[in-house]
């Protein structure tokens, strides 16, 4: 169990936890992930920042013992999250000197959360530091970053950003850096959709906050770290821009067939006139690839049949998470075919309530699609088209 340097006396004392499946018993982990945990050691104090999952815990320790660590003087917690702090009590009684250092709200937090001893805090406010000997942590404030208590810690003369969650992602892999960038894009999106996308004004102020700063290198607290910041920097303007792109993310179930009719009509509408379109079955999708099309998508539309007085249950899931996720689409519609009832579109309407998206005119048939319906279906692909175009305009002047 040994300590990754990343550079002297600055080490990743993490886990790689390939097996997880799962985060918070709903998010899918195709690539499992890792808990993000580092030694920084100055010439009279050594502070370690964040912790790992405490299943994990007896792994961090030993990495911190075969780099002979015998006194720990700080723990930063930057996140109250237990994936981060929830070996704070093992670690603070393996080290009974050390000090947890985080936010007022992180304090709150970490006691409502963990069992731990009195006293041992110390509170920072927003840009306050700590001498370590020859080596300084910036704490910055970001609330909201996930949780309302977070904070980054910059090593200013490192010039290394330990953002905690921020610019994470989930892969449990070999890489202590970023190796194949395309991957690595592609588990951030996923990592941005499905954690922060909630969350996308804070995560723009907080990014406003590290501007000034000179970065060399991002650790952050899951997947590999950045030795070329801008890479995903830039990917994260882009993804926390609030211009949505031309694209439809287009979510549906179909029991017998119908919905599937208009599904595939509407699909072929769109793409001739230009315009992208994600698709999604929901009878078997992975909801983090639909989360990821969210990112960019300006409009949704749900494809469902009437079940029961109302949208199939795998729909009404996937408008709960939309609703969960606030991604920054415009508009939205319901297609699909119902039998004897129809409910679907109030329901939509109920289930989208914190979004600010215009709801266009759905298209929803009895039974079996015929013609008049598949023009229907092609209105709505023009009115999306204008729509777009609108768009557009509005990148061009931002
Ligand atoms: Fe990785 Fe919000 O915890």
């Amino acid at each position: 169990m040994l300590a990754r340097q990343i550079t002297e006396g600055v080490y990743w004392v993490g886990v790689i936890d390939p097996d997880r499946k799962l985060f918070e018993e709903i998010t899918p982990l195709p690539d499992g992930t890792s808990y993000n945990s580092y030694l920084v050691q100055g010439s009279e104090k050594n502070a370690l920042i964040d912790t790992v999952e405490p299943a994990f815990c007896d792994v961090l320790l030993r990495r911190l013992q075969a780099l002979g660590i015998e006194r720990l003087d700080y723990v930063v917690s930057n996140h109250s999250e237990q994936d981060h702090s929830g070996s704070l009590p093992a670690v603070l009684a393996r080290f009974p000197e050390a000090s947890v250092v985080t936010t007022p709200k992180g304090e709150k937090m970490l006691r409502d959360l963990l069992p731990l001893p009195e006293g041992r805090m110390i509170i920072v406010g927003h840009g306050e530091t700590i001498d370590l000997g020859g080596r300084t942590l910036e704490f910055i404030h970001a609330p909201w970053v996930h949780w309302p208590e977070t904070m980054l810690t910059y090593l200013r003369q490192d010039r290394i950003l330990f953002p905690c969650d921020l610019f994470g992602s989930h892969l449990g892999g070999n890489d202590l850096f970023v190796v194949d960038e395309g991957r690595v894009y592609d588990a951030a999106k996923r990592y941005y959709a499905e954690v922060m996308m909630p969350f996308s004004g804070p995560v723009r102020k907080g990014m406003e906050k590290i501007e000034g700063l000179e970065i060399e290198i991002i650790a952050p607290s899951h997947g590999p770290l950045f030795d070329k910041p801008e890479f995903i920097l830039e990917a994260y303007r882009d993804w926390t821009g609030l211009t949505p792109k031309s694209l439809v993310a287009l979510p549906y179930v179909s029991m017998h067939g119908s919905t599937r009719l208009m599904v595939t009509h509407f699909m072929e509408a769109l793409i001739s006139r230009g315009i992208r379109v994600e698709f999604f079955n929901l009878a078997e999708a992975d909801v983090g690839r639909l989360s990821m099309s969210l990112v960019d998508a300006a409009t949704i539309i749900f494809g469902s049949p009437n079940v029961l007085g109302g949208m199939h249950p795998k729909v009404v899931y996937a408008a709960y998470l939309v609703n969960a996720l606030r991604p920054k689409a415009r508009f939205a519609a319901i297609i699909g075919s119902y039998g004897w009832a129809i409910k679907m579109n109030e329901q939509l309407a109920g289930l989208l309530h914190s979004l600010k998206i215009d709801l266009l005119d759905p298209v929803i048939t009895r039974g079996h699609p015929g013609e008049d319906d598949f023009k229907a279906l092609d209105k709505l692909a023009d009115t999306i088209a204008r729509r777009h175009q609108g768009l557009a305009r509005e990148l061009q002047t931002a």
